[in-house]
């Protein structure tokens, strides 16, 4: 492996080759966003460069969009795709259920509109992400502008009849201003450390409104392939109840760590 590459970079990019392995010609592929989801990109970049695989990818964020189409995949809309074959993302945690939070980029919310028009989705991450339960990273949640205030006081009342450990709600910033989504949304991070019931919560935040939608993805994930920093990833089906292990191996000179760490 390239000696200039972090354990944790090799953990992603590993998880993130395995999960080609998904991926096959005419497919449609929900390409997900972060870093992980960008060693994927790049990784499917390449196959269809010096292999000619053919598929159309749903970005996620206009980033992932921007990458995607620098690195030569046939980028169309989900509208034009309507339903995925695949949707291949990363997470910020995952439980023993693959039961997800997302939202760290601030992506979650077309993230998790493409991982439900998807046949599959699969996730890759390194063992970092893995948790017992949810709710050590805070788990963020889309918010209209308006009046978010208003709705950031209503999240706060909800939450004090939750099973969860923390209450501390932050408005997500982008220096000194507010973050603004790829929808022209802000997100609140809820600082929760412990979500004792993640279904339930789901469906409660998403009643208050203003919210347009949550980082939890309960029952979404089918597969997450985890990265180690020394090549071994190991695969976790969720439908077929299977862990499989596998390790992966690649040449140092490969371009494919020239910029991938932007
Ligand atoms: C983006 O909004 C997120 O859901 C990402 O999928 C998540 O934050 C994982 O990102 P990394 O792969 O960069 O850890």
């Amino acid at each position: 492996m390239p000696s200039e590459l972090s354990p944790i970079d090799k953990a992603k990019f590993v998880a993130a080759k395995q999960a080609t392995q998904y991926v096959e010609d005419g497919m449609k592929v929900g390409l997900g966003s972060g870093s992980t989801a960008a060693w994927l990109v790049k990784c499917l970049g390449e196959m269809v460069e010096k292999e000619g695989l053919k598929i159309q990818g749903i970005p996620t964020s206009t980033r992932t969009a921007d990458l995607a189409r620098e690195v030569g995949i046939d980028v169309i809309s989900l509208d034009e795709a309507k339903w995925l074959d695949i949707a291949i993302d990363g997470a910020d945690e995952y439980d023993g259920n693959l039961n997800l939070i997302k939202g760290g980029g601030g992506s979650l919310l077309q993230e998790k509109i493409v991982a439900t028009a998807s046949d599959q989705m699969v996730v890759i991450a390194d063992a970092s992400k893995s948790v017992e339960t949810l709710g050590s990273f805070p788990l963020p949640i889309e918010v209209v502008p308006f009046g978010w205030q208003t709705t950031k006081t209503l999240v706060e009342e909800t939450l004090i009849g939750m099973d969860v450990l923390g209450r501390d709600v932050s408005l997500r910033m982008n220096g000194d201003a507010p973050f603004y989504t790829d929808e022209g949304n802000h997100i609140l991070d809820l600082h929760l450390n412990r979500i004792g019931n993640a279904r339930q919560l789901s469906l409660v935040i998403n009643q208050i409104p203003g919210i347009v939608e949550n980082g939890l993805f309960i029952d979404i994930c089918d597969v997450v392939v985890i990265g180690h920093g020394d090549g071994r990833v190991e695969i976790r089906d969720i439908n077929q109840g299977t862990v499989e292990e596998d390790r992966i191996d690649f040449v140092e000179n490969d371009n494919l760590f020239a910029d991938l760490n932007d």
